[in-house]
């Protein structure tokens, strides 16, 4: 059965558009990224840089105004997910791929209880035992610290942001998916619930050994949770692999710049900066050359032209010209 393994993710040159007034822009520009089966990948990045629309990519479900417009997303077990439509996509939404969308806490069909909703899930993908359903949902929602019967009984209006978003990974999670994508799953909870949550998060994945994508752009998070890091900016990775080696010895200057921004990371609160300057947005994103230039460090002549495509370096991959090359030790300004 194509549900009794981890699969195996592999994104290949996606190109993702959102149609504006200034025409079609890409937010996703030939895209690469491969999940290993049985990981736990974080998504990080600021604001804009195209999480979602990587993450709603794996599902084939951009929506217009924007379209996937190449590429493809190979998922063991399902095939190619672009080219998949209609009944096939919606089978494999849920049951094969779990998801929690951004937002999802204002997902909920207002009108039914979460136990309504739960039966219908079940019955859309032919759940045969609805009272077995029915436990797994309680069981999870107990997990996570919830009244399980309670929660189940409820209406949408009748639930706080965080109580919502814990019914969205638990309906992420009810009808055993074995790839899990979750975009910024537990944004509503304070910070010690969050942590609790993905810690259960990450137990589930352990338990039934799945492949999981979560979206954050809370790096501490990321590093608690996660194996594999892919670093997003400006619509592309620009970095991507092990997470402590990603956190540890970061290799693009945006990474670098990103941990040096989060004193706990860095280790030391007085030098912890804010990365300078804004990322881009869709209109801004220059056409041509490096999208990180404005704000890199290491930015040489041929960054204003060429994009650099991302190179292997071991388990490593980074998209930029300055690595790799012999580059003279960094000199702390204050000692120049
Ligand atoms: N429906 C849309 N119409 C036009 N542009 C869009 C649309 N959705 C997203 N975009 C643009 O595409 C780019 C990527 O957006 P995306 O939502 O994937 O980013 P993100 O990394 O998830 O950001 P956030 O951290 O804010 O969730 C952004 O520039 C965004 O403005
Ligand atoms: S390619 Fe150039 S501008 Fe881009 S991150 Fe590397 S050094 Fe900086
Ligand atoms: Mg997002």
């Amino acid at each position: 059965m194509t549900e009794s393994f981890a699969p195996g993710v592999r994104v290949r040159d996606l190109t993702v558009v959102y149609r504006t007034p200034a025409g079609e822009l890409p937010a996703l520009a030939g895209v690469g990224l491969t999940l290993a089966p049985g990981t736990i990948t974080g998504i990080v990045g600021e604001s804009g840089s195209g999480k979602s629309t990587l993450a709603l990519s794996l599902l084939n479900a951009v929506q217009p105004p924007g379209r996937i417009k190449a590429g493809s997303v190979d998922i063991d077990g399902l095939g190619d997910v672009v080219q998949l439509g209609g009944d096939e996509l919606r089978r494999a939404r849920g049951r094969q791929v779990g998801y929690v969308f951004q937002a999802a806490q204002n997902s909920l069909n207002p009108l039914k209880t979460v136990g309504k909703q739960l039966l219908d899930l079940g019955r859309s993908h032919d759940v045969a035992d609805l009272p077995a359903l029915v436990g797994e949902a309680r069981a999870l929602l107990g997990r996570m610290g919830l009244d399980g019967g309670r929660v189940l009984d409820s209406y949408q209006h009748e639930l706080s942001g965080g109580m919502r978003q814990r019914v969205g990974i638990m309906l992420a999670l009810v009808l055993n998916a074995h790839l899990v994508v979750l975009d910024e799953p537990t944004t509503a909870l304070d910070m010690i619930t969050q942590a609790t949550i993905l810690r259960i998060v990450k137990e589930v994945h352990r338990e039934r050994g799945l492949t999981t994508l979560i979206v954050t752009h809370d790096i501490g998070v990321a590093a608690e949770v996660t194996d594999c890091l892919a670093v997003m900016y400006g619509g592309r990775v620009v970095e991507h692999g092990p997470t402590t080696a990603v956190l540890g010895s970061p290799r693009h200057p945006y990474t670098r710049g990103l941990i040096r921004a989060i004193p706990r990371l860095s280790g030391d609160i007085d030098e912890a900066r804010a990365l300078p300057g804004r990322p881009p947005t869709l209109g801004t994103i220059p056409a041509e050359g490096c999208v990180f230039r404005e704000r890199c460090p290491l930015r040489m002549a041929v960054c204003d032209t060429v994009d650099p495509a991302p190179a292997a370096y071991g388990e490593r991959t980074v998209a930029c010209h300055a690595v790799g090359q012999p580059v003279a030790p960094a000199v702390r300004k204050e000692y120049v």
